[in-house]
């Protein structure tokens, strides 16, 4: 199968901090792998590297403290020394954690600037259609303003933006932070929808059960490094993955 995205040795460090050690990862088109591990074990700093934001820190902002090294394909085109905004047009794209929308603009607004980058009139109507059909929560509140949703309305909003660009691979980090267990039942089913409808997916999650039930593939993170990965049932079943990286 196409490989949407892989990266090999990946290390970043910040000072003398390192925060990723020759990480390894793969994603193929079509798949949703997830990335689990307890806090601080750098999986937020991964999906930035992979994104080109640890890049641009440390070349447009010049912070010198900030070492990088790796490879990362996408597609097979090397793209761990492309900026960031040219990482997006590819089609990888970011959904950070606890991502807020543009909260005086209202919902529909928010979708469309999802999809700046899109120039025929008709692709983005079709995306429209598309986040409708995905989240019609998000259609019925068109006209609000995005500041006044709901915790797990602005999470789907994210997503839905996200979808606007016309993603190939979405890399979504934390999306149930904060949400009660209600809404992120739903909110995950979605996430699902949206690799059925042929995007890739990089999911980083703290409710580990949860994330590893839907995935095809799963890795494990600690301290910035990969301790396990596999397919979710074999590392459902590891105890030591279990007790000592997932709190199961
Ligand atoms: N810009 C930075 N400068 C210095 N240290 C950083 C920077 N960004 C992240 N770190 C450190 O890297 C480590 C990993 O952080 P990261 O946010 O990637 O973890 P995480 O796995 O996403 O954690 P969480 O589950 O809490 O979101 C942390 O110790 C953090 O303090
Ligand atoms: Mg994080």
């Amino acid at each position: 199968m196409f490989q949407a995205i892989q990266a090999h040795e990946l290390s970043v460090s910040y000072g003398t901090a390192l925060i990723l050690h020759d990480v390894g990862l793969e994603v193929r088109d079509g798949e949703l792998v997830t990335v689990v591990g307890p806090n601080g074990a750098g999986k937020t700093t991964l999906l930035r590297t992979l994104a080109g934001l640890v890049w641009w820190e440390q070349h447009a902002f010049r912070h010198e403290d900030v070492r990088l090294s790796g490879r990362v394909w996408f597609h097979e085109e090397r793209i761990d020394h492309l900026p960031a905004h040219e990482i997006a047009a590819r089609g990888l794209i970011l959904c950070p954690e606890r991502r807020r929308p543009f909260r005086e603009m209202t919902v529909r607004e928010n979708l469309m600037a999802g999809a700046y980058l899109v120039r025929s009139r008709r692709e983005v109507a079709a995306r429209l259609a598309e986040v409708q059909r995905l989240f019609p929560i998000l259609w019925d509140r068109a006209p609000q303003r995005a500041g006044t949703l709901s915790g797990g309305e602005q999470q789907m909003l994210a997503i839905g933006r996200a979808l606007m660009s016309g993603p190939k691979l979405l890399l979504i980090d934390e999306p149930s932070t904060g949400l009660a267990p209600v809404v992120k039942e739903p909110l995950f089913a979605r996430i699902r929808e949206v690799k059925e409808l042929g995007i890739a997916v990089l999911l980083v999650e703290q409710d580990a059960a949860i994330s590893l039930s839907m995935a095809d593939w799963g890795y494990v993170l600690s301290q910035g490094r990969v301790v396990a990965e596999g397919p979710p049932e074999n590392l459902l079943v590891d105890e030591v993955v279990r007790r000592s990286y997932l709190g199961l």
